[in-house]
């Protein structure tokens, strides 16, 4: 039988044939299945060094300035579809800002034009302090 009208029929199928087919239907079932994993899994410490005071000084006034936690929430820790920034890996925060300031990440236009109000060196200090934090949803702080 062919695999595309048993995808249709068998519940069970369906991530399968989500890959294997590449149907509309199929594919959001399995991204909701990847998501619901790894919306389960604990915050990892990452064991990367707290920054030092000057550079988290220089990271908070951007912050501030900016008001990063009226939408990444007070621990920076995020929420739904706004991103979690603490404890995430520092390069990939520095490329990420440096591509949202450039506009090479252009899927958040808003976040484009706030990477704009603040400088790269800003943004290195931001990405160093951030990758320093360790907040656990439910532990709190834990470093
Ligand atoms: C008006 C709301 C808003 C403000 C203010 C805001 N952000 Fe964001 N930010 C978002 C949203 C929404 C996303 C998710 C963008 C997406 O992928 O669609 C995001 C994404 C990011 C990402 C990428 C995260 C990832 O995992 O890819 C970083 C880093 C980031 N923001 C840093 C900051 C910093 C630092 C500030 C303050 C200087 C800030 N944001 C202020 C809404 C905001």
């Amino acid at each position: 039988m062919h695999l595309g009208a048993r995808c249709d029929r068998v519940p069970a199928l369906v991530v399968v044939c989500a890959v294997l087919t590449g149907s509309r239907s199929g594919q959001l079932v399995f991204l909701a299945v990847v998501a619901a994993y790894f919306t389960k899994l604990k915050w990892p410490d990452l064991q990367q060094p707290t920054a030092p005071k000057d550079v988290a000084a220089k990271a908070l006034s951007a912050i501030s300035s900016i008001g990063c936690p009226s939408c990444h929430l007070d621990q920076l820790q995020g929420d739904g579809t706004t991103a979690r920034l603490a404890g995430q890996q520092r390069e990939y925060l520095q490329k990420t800002m440096i591509e949202f300031r450039d506009r090479t990440r252009g899927n958040n236009p808003g976040m484009s034009d706030l990477m704009k109000a603040i400088s790269p060196d800003d943004i290195t200090a931001i990405a160093e302090y951030l990758a320093g934090l360790q907040f656990l949803v439910g532990s709190g702080w834990t470093r």
